[in-house]
């Protein structure tokens, strides 16, 4: 049943959980789950602060980029002040430097997110100057250091850097990776949430081997690069990457970072051709394990990015509008993390069926970029009607909308106010 709260009242009920997870300039993305600053989440979570606080929606992204390695690298957690609840903290990955961070990193959304605020600064131009460097810098670890033949395919090294750590496109690549280690007992997350909801405990310690085989590496870029028993193309960072050089190139061209914006060019043509061979034979794009060589079986939410990253053709598009319909007629909200047709569905567990509002984003901005504003606008009335019914729970369950994970989530909050609560059909993120 519909909710009777007045939506003003759900826009100050979404800000007070921004405001509520604001720790002083960095936001978590709920206090209980996940007590520290992630990297994504902050990108998105900053669209949100955009909306009512455009300066603290700058401050998410500059403590974000206080946690950048010399190397160019924007970790997926920095660990901001010590937390218990938390399991793998700082211990885990036992690295060495000050705010102390994780030692992989998520998808780079942060470029796209800053070129939004800029949109929205009128003519001070100050804090996009200081951050473009940062930004170019973590780009360039992307194409370089997890690229390191040049390929333009870039290499994931944990399922974790995916952002969508669950996901089946992991599974094969993962059996392939030898457990080393028994974590189970130091999980922390049971604690809190549902266990049918999160991952197993041989997820856990298949993937706690992969950070040990980064330890012994020393965490040298390169060498993980080359080196860790998971090595993967995920499409979501591939095609996320590619959306952000945009982004990034068009702030580096209007700002005058004129040597960026050359380099951007190359990376953007060399990624627009490669990503034909994360194709499969029925039209869908799939994820690469680039160690068997094989494409992912599943066809997941990233199905839909390379429209986010503008790199899809037509017919692609409308490819992808045949499969929204076949799989919503499957399951009542869109969109399922993953085909609910398919055998490796689950429908509350983590990223293997679970709707995500910062995916409906992402893939409604990418249909409305192709013209297929009627999926666009579908996808923003499924998303705003999860929140008005549940509430802003981390991730809902395609089968009738119930919460899922934690609640009072920041991204959630964030994607209302920034696009889901909105009757504006004008969804794309920003002018390409
Ligand atoms: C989970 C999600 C990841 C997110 C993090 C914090 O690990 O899979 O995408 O960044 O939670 O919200």
């Amino acid at each position: 049943m519909l909710s009777t709260t007045p939506p003003s009242d759900r826009d100050e009920a979404a800000r007070a959980v921004l405001r509520r997870n604001d720790r002083g300039g960095f936001t978590v993305p709920n206090g209980r789950v996940y007590p520290f600053q992630w990297n994504w989440d902050s990108a998105f979570v900053a669209l949100g602060f955009a909306t009512f606080d455009l300066d603290r929606a700058w401050r998410e992204l500059e403590t974000l980029f206080e946690g950048q390695w010399d190397d160019g690298m924007v970790p997926h957690i920095v660990f901001r002040a010590p937390a218990d609840g938390y399991y793998p903290g700082p211990e885990a990955w036992g690295i060495q430097r000050q705010p102390l961070t994780s030692g992989i990193s998520q998808p780079p959304v942060a470029a796209t997110a800053a070129r939004v605020l800029h949109g929205l600064s009128g003519r001070d131009a100050s804090r996009i100057r200081a951050l473009v460097p940062k930004l170019f810098a973590s780009h360039r670890w992307w194409h370089e250091t997890r690229d390191p033949d040049g390929t333009g395919l870039v290499t994931m090294v944990h399922p974790w850097e995916s952002g969508r750590d669950n996901s089946p496109d992991w599974d094969e690549p993962l059996a392939n990776v030898v457990p080393q280690v028994d974590v189970a007992h130091l999980r922390k997350d049971l604690g809190h949430v549902d266990a049918s909801h999160r991952p197993t405990h041989d997820f856990y310690n298949r993937v706690m081997t992969l950070v040990e085989e980064a330890k012994a590496l020393r965490w040298d870029g390169m060498a993980v690069a080359r080196g860790l028993s998971f090595r993967v193309c995920d499409l979501g960072i591939q095609s996320i990457l590619l959306r952000a050089d945009r982004d990034l190139l068009k702030l580096a061209e209007e700002l005058g970072f004129t040597e960026e914006a050359v380099a951007l060019q190359g990376w953007i043509a060399r990624s627009d051709t490669a990503m034909s061979r994360l194709k499969g034979g029925d039209g869908l794009y799939r994820s690469l394990d680039l160690r068997s060589g094989r494409l992912s079986e599943a066809v997941t939410c990233a199905a839909y990015l390379p429209l986010y990253a503008r790199m899809a053709s037509q017919e692609d598009a409308l490819a992808l509008k045949r499969h929204l319909a076949a799989t919503r007629a499957a399951a009542g909200f869109s969109v399922a993390s993953s085909d609910p047709r398919d055998r490796r569905f689950d429908a509350t567990r983590y990223w293997r069926g679970p709707v995500w509002l910062m995916m409906n984003r992402m893939i409604a901005d990418g249909f409305s970029a192709y013209g297929l504003t009627e999926e666009a606008g579908l996808l923003r009335r499924d998303s705003g009607d999860l929140v008005r019914q549940n509430g802003f729970w981390e991730y809902f369950d395609p089968r009738d909308g119930t919460g899922c994970g934690g609640p009072d989530f920041s991204w959630t909050a964030a994607m209302w106010l920034s696009w889901a609560g909105s009757q504006d059909d004008r969804q794309a993120l920003t002018a390409l």
